[in-house]
Parts: structure tokens; C-alpha cells; sequence
């Protein structure tokens, strides 16, 4: 077992974890955050997205041991309780979601977009979302979403 800090969702763990466990099982059975959704487990499905350093990124691409010292956002450190962030909003209020398996990691991708470029084209937001598999909606609801949180956002 190999000793691990992290901050997640502003909050400090210290764990032991094997070094083979991927950082995606540690957030959600070593801290139970299973908003952090997992798919494939191998880089394509856009599930398990969680915030590191600031960045997106595939959290069942990493180890957790490869976590230590990085502050992490899931999607349960979007907004505060009872609370929705107006990207949040925006997938409420467009039904941008179904199921819902895909969402989290979509959020967090979607933020991460909107802080690089707050005002994306269509086509930016389709390329973002190129990295993540929705089975229910389309996308088309996915695209309006974040292009009606781009507008909130800038307001
Ligand atoms: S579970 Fe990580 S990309 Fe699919
Ligand atoms: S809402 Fe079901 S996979 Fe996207």
C-alpha cells in the first residue's frame, strides 16, 4: 500500500491505496463520490471526467497514487448543496439529459471549455463533446446547453 494526499472537492483526504488502483475506483469506492461515473475504463467514454490541476481529464486513465498532492473537482463540487451551477441549469432546462450516465464527465468537460473560450461556436462545443459518448440524447440538447451556459456565463 502506498500513502495518498489529495484535496477533492476542497476537502483533504490521506489514504493507503494500492498502487495499481485507478484514480476513477479510489473517488468512487475509496471516498464513495460515484457521481464519477465509469464506462469503458479505457479513455473513450468521457464518463469518469473529474477536474485535476484545473484540467479535464479521464480519471480511469490514471492511478490514484499518480493524484498525490493535485486538488480534484468531481461532479459533486460543482455547486454548493440544493444548488445548480447555470451550466447545470442550462441541461435542466434544455433536458440535455436522459439517463444521465454520461453527464457528469460532460459537465465537467463543458466547464473546462468555457473557461478556455467563453463564447464557442457550435462546431468548438461539438469538437469538445467529440470525446464523450451519450447513448439518449442526440447531443443536440448537450450543444444547446452549454452554448445557452456560454451566454449565462458571459452575462
Ligand atoms: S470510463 Fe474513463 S473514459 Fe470511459
Ligand atoms: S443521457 Fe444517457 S448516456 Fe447520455
Amino acid at each position: 500500500m502506498i500513502p495518498v494526499a489529495v484535496s477533492v472537492n476542497g476537502r483533504h483526504y490521506r489514504e493507503e491505496v494500492e498502487p495499481r488502483l485507478l484514480l476513477s475506483d479510489f473517488l468512487r469506492h475509496g471516498l464513495g463520490l460515484t457521481g464519477t461515473h465509469v464506462g469503458c475504463e479505457h479513455g473513450v467514454c468521457g464518463a469518469c471526467t473529474v477536474r485535476l490541476e484545473g484540467v479535464a481529464v479521464r480519471s480511469c486513465l490514471l492511478l490514484a497514487v499518480q493524484a498525490q498532492g493535485c486538488e480534484i473537482v468531481t461532479v459533486e463540487g460543482l455547486a454548493g448543496v440544493g444548488e445548480l451551477t447555470p451550466l447545470q441549469e442550462a441541461f435542466r432546462r434544455h433536458h440535455a439529459l436522459q439517463c444521465g450516465f454520461c453527464t457528469p464527465g460532460i459537465l465537467i468537460s463543458a466547464l473546462f471549455l468555457l473557461e478556455q473560450n467563453p463564447d464557442p461556436t457550435e462546431e468548438e462545443v461539438r469538437a469538445e463533446l467529440a470525446g464523450h459518448l451519450c447513448r439518449c440524447t442526440g447531443y443536440a440538447p448537450i450543444v444547446d446547453s452549454i452554448l445557452a451556459a456560454a451566454v449565462a456565463l458571459r452575462r
